[in-house]
């Protein structure tokens, strides 16, 4: 019987391999809890700090079992796994978040289901099954849109614009798998996200609205807080406390939203754990996301999402990103960060570097770009 809150020495097992699961081992180490890493790979992130590994497919019965035996607690930095998986693990140790929220999490079209059910704006969409309704959501919507894998995608994976009718086909025959879901363009003016955590008494800490810069659809820059005014900075984190509540989270929640050009704030997807948009606060708060989450999944009491400075955060993306790793060791002021990836393959989030303001002295785009020259545009 698990018994919250978890006392010093135990162990939270956490499902999925990456830098997400590493940074999150890292906080986990600072308030005395070892984790076990369930991943496919053999040499992942988060692995390489933590106390145990199990290397097994995320649908495997006999792993899932082994791997919830040897924990206390289960969370995620990855959210795929099957529902028997959840199912499993879930008849075993508690699971934060629940299955059911990643089930939600999971599926675009149960995401927006469940956000628009709850008052939560999102741009319009459609479910498409086939491609006579592809034809009729964009009849509906119009174009440009985006037409989007309701399962399984990320960094812009599994999605493409549409802007022509002659685009339907191609888009139509290489997105899988199916059932889509078309969404229309949102031509925003900014990019923003709230990270929330939430414990288990429901009580709520929310980090500054942040704006998030992507760049081939991957995040490229985050600057902390947003330049935005205090009705959407205020819109974005209610949006982001209600969704937590209504989902009834317990962890970390993130919420990517858009504000489109009349200055409303949309929401674009969800994630109940910690985010890239979050990586900032490790360096900027006096508790980052990464503590604020296994805080919660230990059923400790969670601190004030308060940060001290304003900061910018770059990823460190595929090759490119790691000959730029000189100079963001050499440079004095900025922060480096490291995920143990062995190959920079294309796209591959290897790092990322952060550089702190006096809190209120964020600068505008010269300044940011400036306080980033040694790593280029
Ligand atoms: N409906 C949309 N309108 C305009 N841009 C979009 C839309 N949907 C996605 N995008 C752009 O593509 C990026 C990635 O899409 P997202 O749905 O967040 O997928 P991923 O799971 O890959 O992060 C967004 O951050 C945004 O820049
Ligand atoms: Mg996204």
């Amino acid at each position: 019987m698990t018994r919250f809150p978890l006392p010093p020495n135990a162990t939270i097992g956490l499902v999925g391999g990456g830098q997400l699961g590493r940074m999150s081992a890292l906080a986990a180490a600072r308030l005395g809890y070892r984790c076990h890493i369930l991943t496919r790979e053999t040499d992942s992130p988060a692995a390489q700090v933590s106390h145990g590994v199990t290397i097994s497919d995320y649908s495997d019965p006999v792993s899932l079992r082994a791997f919830a035996d040897g924990v206390d607690v289960i969370s995620f930095e990855f959210e795929n796994v099957s529902a028997e998986g959840l199912d499993l693990l879930a008849s075993i140790r508690p699971v934060r978040p629940s299955p059911s929220v990643l089930r939600i999490s999971q599926d675009r079209v149960e995401e927006k289901t469940f956000l628009n059910g709850a008052g939560v704006a999102t741009a319009p969409w459609a479910r498409v099954e086939s491609r006579g309704e592809l034809d009729e959501a964009v009849r509906r919507l119009g174009l440009p849109a985006v037409l989007k894998t309701t399962r399984l995608g990320y960094d812009g994976k599994g999605q493409a614009t549409l802007r022509a009718v002659e685009d339907l086909d191609g888009a139509w025959d290489r997105l899988d798998p199916k059932p889509l879901v078309l969404e229309g363009f949102v031509d925003f003016a900014q990019e923003i996200s709230v990270v929330v955590a939430r414990g288990e008494d429901g009580d709520l800490s929310c980090f500054d609205t942040v704006e998030n810069r992507h760049r081939d659809h991957i995040l490229d820059l985050t600057l902390a807080p947003a330049r935005i005014s205090q009705a959407a900075d205020q819109a974005a984190r209610a949006i982001g406390c209600r969704v937590a509540e209504a989902l009834d989270v317990v962890g970390l929640l993130a919420v990517e939203m858009f504000i489109d050009s009349g200055g409303n704030v949309l929401v674009n997807e969800i994630a109940p754990r910690p985010h890239n948009s979050g990586h900032w606060t490790i360096d900027a708060c006096p508790a980052s996301q990464f503590e604020l989450h296994i805080r919660a999944i230990a059923g400790l009491a969670l601190p004030p999402a308060t940060r001290h400075s304003d900061a910018v955060m770059k990823n460190l993306i595929g090759p490119e990103g790691m000959a730029l790793w000189p100079a963001a060791l050499a440079e004095p002021g900025l922060i480096p960060h490291l995920y143990g990836k062995a190959a920079a393959l294309p796209g591959r989030k290897m790092g990322h570097v952060t550089r702190l303001f006096p809190r209120g002295g964020l600068p505008g785009d010269f300044g940011v770009d400036a306080a980033l020259a040694v790593l280029g545009g």
